[in-house]
């Protein structure tokens, strides 16, 4: 994906790189780490946690947000996700995180893809990753 190279945030970068030390990924043994920083400026990481049931494992990104919520952040407070792999190949955030971050994004907040294989990154967003989205506001039908 060749999109933006916005200035790296390094304390997202080390969040997220110190949360994916944590990955429980025994079964694809793909460790992810994930920060989100608030707009009011704290950061919460997560991990991504599989399970022998395989459909129950949580992507890094959404323990991240999950964090974040547990901490007291409303929709519209997450500023900007930050993601963490290591992979000989460029990734992306999985559907189902794109959709969990629609929930609480702006669709113009900058979501970063760091990979420590190749210290390469990009930096998208939900206008990219998630067009003719379902939204909250799909749900008003007055
Ligand atoms: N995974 C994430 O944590 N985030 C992503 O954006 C993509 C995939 C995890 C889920 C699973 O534990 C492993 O990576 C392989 O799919």
């Amino acid at each position: 994906m060749t999109e933006d190279r916005n200035e790296l945030d390094l304390e997202l970068l080390k969040a997220a790189t110190e949360a994916r030390k944590n990955a429980y990924a025994p079964y694809s043994k793909f460790q992810v780490g994930s920060a989100v920083r608030l707009h009011d400026g704290r950061i919460f990481s997560g991990a991504n946690m599989e399970n022998c049931v395989l459909p129950l494992t949580v992507c890094a990104e959404r323990n991240a947000l999950a964090a974040a919520i547990a901490a007291g952040a409303k929709r519209g407070d997450i500023a900007t996700v930050f993601i963490v792999i290591d992979s000989p190949v460029e990734a992306s955030p999985c559907g189902a995180c794109r959709q969990v971050m629609a929930e609480f994004m702006e669709f113009d907040a900058p979501i970063t893809v760091y990979n420590l294989a190749t210290k390469e990154y990009y930096v998208s967003n939900l206008e990219k990753l998630l067009p003719k989205a379902f939204t909250p506001e799909s749900l008003k039908i007055d």
